[in-house]
């Protein structure tokens, strides 16, 4: 029995030895039938019991089971290991060969595209880009622009009131930047004013409580009405392509005089008359000559100096380029539609 035990004794610490040896399946293997396999260490073990005496034999049998289990779960623990090691990628943790994750790119929106695109024109000729807030005094927005309180624009029902006041409004066009320009300099005087503009309009596809203008206007001595056509015809031609005719229609604003609208020829049938245009022109801009009242207004003599001035919606030029057919969709953020820009 003392023979036995100094036995399993050395056979339990050749077994640990060779597991802990074993770097791979293949050799783990080996070990396993070394000592568990049906010749192995363990089964020679066993037949030793049988030269025992019986009184011996079942703490000899419980001796080697003991060892048995001790060694068999040596070498699960240690199967384990070897698996999850050969798992385990040799080189660097990544592929390098893997496309890399590409960040997604903001653009410009077709409205902001489209305002640059106008501003630019101008600039081209020699026009200053200028702002103004959208909160705006009632005095820049209608008074200065000779646009008394009688006039219908100024209704509660035209323009938005700030809470509380009578004296502020979200600016209804991008006119009242004129007065702030003048204001703010002597002439002689050529800047093109962008920005957000604000009426109480219901939204439809052609109609938005917030929209976009650019504004222009021009002081000098000597400034005549075939310097608006001119420049404004120019600006078309810039804009819209060498093509591009204009037609002045008489018309009526409180801030000029003469006043007038201008058409463009048709960029899709070239002034034939199509679906869009119906007969062959798009109205565009309203424009004119600054009213003297206006020019008194900021303090410059309107003996010494006249000007013109003009005003034009973004959205919808921006929308006949581009086939678009609903306004809405310029303001509801939709990147499936912001993306074809
Ligand atoms: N402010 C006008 C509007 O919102 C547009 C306009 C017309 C501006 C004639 C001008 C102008 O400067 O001369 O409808």
């Amino acid at each position: 029995m003392g023979g036995l035990r100094e036995t399993v004794e050395s056979i339990r610490k050749a077994a640990a030895r060779s597991v802990s040896a074993a770097s791979d399946e293949k050799s783990l293997e080996a070990a396993r039938v070394e000592y568990l396999g049906r010749k192995g260490r363990i089964r020679d073990l066993m037949g030793l019991l049988a030269a025992l005496p019986s009184h011996e034999r079942a703490e000899a049998g419980k001796l080697i089971n003991d060892l048995k289990d001790e060694i068999t779960r040596a070498f699960d623990e240690r199967r384990g290991a070897v698996a999850a090691g050969a798992r385990k990628p040799a080189g660097p943790v990544f592929d390098v060969t893997l496309p890399g994750a590409k960040p997604r790119i903001g653009r410009v929106h077709p409205l902001t595209k489209a305002t640059r695109e106008i501003v630019d024109v101008f600039a081209r000729i020699g026009f200053t880009a200028v702002f103004g807030p959208e909160v705006e005094t009632v005095r820049n927005n209608f008074e200065a622009l000779n646009m008394p309180l009688d006039h219908p624009s100024r209704d509660a029902f035209d323009t938005f009131f700030v809470k509380g006041r009578q004296d502020l409004v979200l600016r209804s066009h991008t006119s009242p930047v004129q007065i702030r320009a003048m204001l703010a300099s002597k002439p002689p005087l050529r800047i093109v004013v962008p920005g957000r503009t604000y009426r109480p309009d219901t939204v439809d596809a052609t109609h938005s409580f917030m929209f976009h203008q650019v504004e222009g206007l021009v002081v000098d001595t000597h400034i005549t009405m075939a310097d608006l056509k001119y420049c404004l015809d120019m600006f078309a031609k810039g804009y819209f392509g060498p093509g591009a005719r204009t037609r002045f229609r008489p018309h009526y604003f409180p801030f000029t005089e003469p006043s007038a609208e201008m058409d463009v020829s048709c960029i899709f049938c070239g002034g034939q008359g199509c679906r869009i245009c119906k007969k062959g022109w798009l109205e565009i801009l309203g424009c004119g000559m600054v009213h003297p009242n206006v020019f008194r207004a900021v303090g410059y003599d309107p003996e010494k100096y006249t000007g013109f001035a003009f005003g034009m919606g973004v959205e919808r030029p921006c929308m006949m380029k581009h086939g678009v057919n609903d306004l809405r969709l310029f303001f509801e953020n939709d990147i499936r539609f912001l993306d074809q820009f």
